[in-house]
């Protein structure tokens, strides 16, 4: 596990975005695992300048999401699948087969299921994307999820509803309390894995992740039996850090 101590969330998109840009034009086909919420935005929109300015082609890239809420309509203004097509797909060359996200419509149980099978039939992925909940999720995989966990519908926590409902404030709709996620075996499959921290309000979560057990109780501390995780953590995710990091 690598950590990198940035002075603020502004460094953190540019050496992540130099990264996912590095390796799309290294490897065209690449295949990566995104995250939605506030954390990777910034890195999502010098992506976007990148592919305005320099013509990096995305037409070959495949994209696995982690999770989708269970109950929205896709146009919802709420849904991943929303999100993500305004704060990067639209903006790329993407091809629409070419991405993928977790169905919350429908049959859910069997969506996640024929999720994961796609995922594990498909070429692995080459770069996962992470941010993390102050609770120490990852994806939706709330405190108390299985190391073995894969694809499936989950509840969401008291703290995580609370912590997403300020994306909804202006909306009608509530924050939903289910959702789709990878599981944290279906993460940890990922050839490579970067995780996002920024903030005080996920400096406990960044501290468990990277001097605490291993424990379901801090479902991040799983990532610490993955052989290539680097984390990008501001000043204020990093505080509670002992300096032996
Ligand atoms: C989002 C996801 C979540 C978020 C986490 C942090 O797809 O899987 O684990 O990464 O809740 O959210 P933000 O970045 O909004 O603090």
């Amino acid at each position: 596990m690598h950590l990198i101590v940035t002075k603020d969330s502004d460094e953190i998109a540019n050496l992540l975005s130099k990264i996912v840009i590095g390796l799309v034009n290294q490897k065209s086909n690449a295949v990566l695992g995104l995250a939605t919420g506030s954390s990777p935005i910034a890195t999502y929109k010098l992506l976007i300048e990148d592919h305005q300015t320099n013509k990096t082609d995305w037409s070959n890239v495949s994209t696995f999401n982690l999770d989708e809420y269970v109950g929205l309509q896709q146009e919802n203004h709420n849904s991943y699948h929303y999100f993500m097509e305004e704060q990067l797909f639209k903006h790329l060359n993407i091809k629409k087969a070419n991405i993928h996200i977790p169905n919350g419509l429908g049959d859910v149980k069997q969506n996640a299921t024929e999720y994961e099978k796609l995922i594990s039939e498909h070429q692995q992925i080459d770069f996962q994307i992470l941010g993390i909940g102050s609770n120490g999720h990852i994806g939706f995989n709330e405190p108390g999820s299985d190391v073995k966990s894969v694809t499936r519908v989950v509840e969401l926590s008291k703290e995580t509803i609370q912590a997403n409902k300020r994306f909804f404030a202006s909306s009608q709709d509530t924050v939903p309390t289910q959702a789709i996620t990878m599981g944290i075996a279906t993460i940890l499959k990922a050839k490579n894995i970067v995780l996002i921290a920024t903030g005080k309000n996920k400096a406990e979560a960044v501290k468990a992740l990277v001097q605490g057990k291993v424990s379901e109780k801090w479902p991040c501390s799983y990532l610490q039996n993955h052989p290539s995780v680097l984390i990008l953590a501001d000043q204020a995710a990093a505080s509670l850090l002992e300096q032996k990091s």
